[in-house]
């Protein structure tokens, strides 16, 4: 049986160290393995995990500093890491197919042989990304972004956070160090032996993509975990910190509020979104996100008094999935962070600098046989370029949904311009790289690509849209 809500500890996941350093770049490893995790207690789960372990390692790199992961693929299928948020040339950002190949395995036959036949690059065993990441602080992530497979393997724990510093999100007074705490929220289901039970067509995940019919609007579990604990407990002292919240579930939306509110409300106070810090704090009593976005809040629990308790409760669940952790509020201690007023500036991109403006439908439709998740009507082909943006251009691009789909696009951060023809939503604000586009919605997004030239994805991330195609390609020219 599952635990009771809120006893178990939450976790941070550790900081991976760099095997070396030199002047410029900072050297990383990591092994892809099956491994188990004591996910409900006296019970082993298998997963697969970034050194076995789910979350993955969180890597911390300085802006300007490049990062280069090498991966070692001990799974028993095919990896592509994708840096989520990253300004990543094309060869590293973890193009669908191109794999990393288990150890030992010469081709991907036994998979399909499906990379071979769109000319994906193999890598035998191990491969590195390298990553500039000439870019400002924000919330990274790395996952899973195998073709077809996306949702599966994400949900086995291949997921973990990177995270960007800089010098002007430094000099801020934010809450640090132990007070900054990245929280990674999925759901998972557990069959009775314990295991992950996801209703994959193929549990091989060898042939035959996709989920079950039933499960066509994306997988949902029952049950609640933060950094890989089920519906966790956090001693903090009554104090401000920095909670980096990540949906990284495959399909499930929050609304994340803090039961009780603190006297006065607006708990939250916005200081950053997927591409880093907004210009000024906003302050919300929920948090609405969709899969794959970034709130990176503050809470101060010097508003509660010592001793209270407080759940972040999901009013998007129902029942076990309304829990999510639980803030325990320890003694009043010294507290010198702040939220200054400002916190950044970043150039705006004015609507009238586009150039070219780009529209795109996602929408359900048939792929041969099978109903599956379509933009403008096609489903993914690494042969089609769906968009040829110039570097240094300004576009708009305007999505069309039928039903919950947030939108990813690779290489940017964009940012949200309307809703309906009306202003952006009060979850809109900042620089985004996934933008939740609630059902029958026309939303537009302004962008400037920069950087590398190449072929980039942009795609739904409810993670079993994505694997049912709902994806295109766009190249940088
Ligand atoms: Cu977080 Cu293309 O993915
Ligand atoms: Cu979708």
């Amino acid at each position: 049986a599952l635990p009771e809500p809120y006893q178990q500890p939450l976790v941070i996941p550790p900081v991976l160290r760099p095997t070396r350093t030199d002047g410029t770049t900072d050297y990383y490893e990591i092994t892809q393995r099956v491994a188990d995790a004591e996910l409900i207690p006296g019970v082993r789960t298998p997963i697969w995990g970034y050194n076995g372990i789910f979350p993955g390692p969180t890597l911390v790199s300085r802006s300007g500093r490049r990062t280069v992961v090498k991966h070692r693929n001990e799974l028993p299928v095919p990896a592509v890491v994708h840096l989520h948020g990253g300004h990543t040339p094309p060869e590293f950002d973890g193009y669908p197919i191109d794999f990393i190949l288990p150890v030992g395995a010469k081709d991907d036959s036994a998979w399909g042989g499906m990379a071979t036949h769109l000319h994906g690059a193999l890598h035998q065993g191990e491969r590195q990304y390298e990553y500039p990441l000439d870019q400002r602080a924000a919330t990274l992530w790395y996952h899973d972004h195998r073709m077809d497979y996306t949702g599966a393997s994400v949900w086995r724990g291949l997921a973990g956070f990177h995270l960007v510093h800089d010098d002007e999100e430094g000099v801020l007074g934010l809450p640090a160090e132990g007070r900054d705490l990245p929280l990674m929220i999925v759901d998972r289901s557990f069959a009775a032996d314990g295991t992950l039970q996801y209703p994959a067509l193929d549990p091989t995940m060898a042939k035959q993509p996709g989920v079950r019919n039933a499960y066509a609007s994306g997988v949902l579990g029952d049950a609640i975990l933060v950094n890989g604990v089920l519906w966790p407990y956090a001693e903090v002292p009554a104090v401000r910190h920095r909670l980096r919240l990540l949906n990284a579930s495959n399909a499930r939306r929050y609304r994340l509020v803090l039961d009780p509110p603190p006297p006065g409300g607006k708990g939250f106070v916005q200081i950053g979104s997927d591409g880093g810090l907004l210009d000024r704090p906003v302050t919300h009593d929920a948090i609405e996100f969709a899969s794959a976005e970034r709130f990176d809040v503050v809470v101060d629990f010097g508003r509660y008094n010592p001793g209270q308790r407080v759940n972040l409760v999901n009013e998007l669940g129902a029942g076990s999935t309304r829990q999510v952790m639980q803030f325990r509020v320890g003694a009043k201690a010294t507290d010198d962070s702040r939220v200054p007023d400002v916190l950044s500036s970043t150039p705006a991109l004015a609507p009238a600098s586009a150039t070219v403006q780009r529209d795109f439908t996602f929408r359900t439709g048939s792929v041969g046989a099978m109903t599956g998740w379509l933009t403008n009507g096609k489903p993914f082909d690494p042969h089609r370029y769906d968009a040829m943006p110039k570097l240094g251009d300004t576009e708009i691009w305007q999505f069309q949904s039928d039903f919950h789909h947030p939108i990813h696009l690779h290489l940017v951060q964009f940012k949200v311009i309307s809703r309906n023809n009306k202003e952006p939503g009060v979850y809109d604000a900042g620089w985004k790289d996934t933008v939740d586009l609630k059902p029958n919605e026309q939303v537009q997004v302004i962008t400037r690509f920069t950087g590398y030239r190449g072929r980039y994805v942009f795609h739904c991330h409810n993670l079993e849209h994505e694997d049912m195609a709902m994806m295109a390609n766009f190249v940088t020219t």
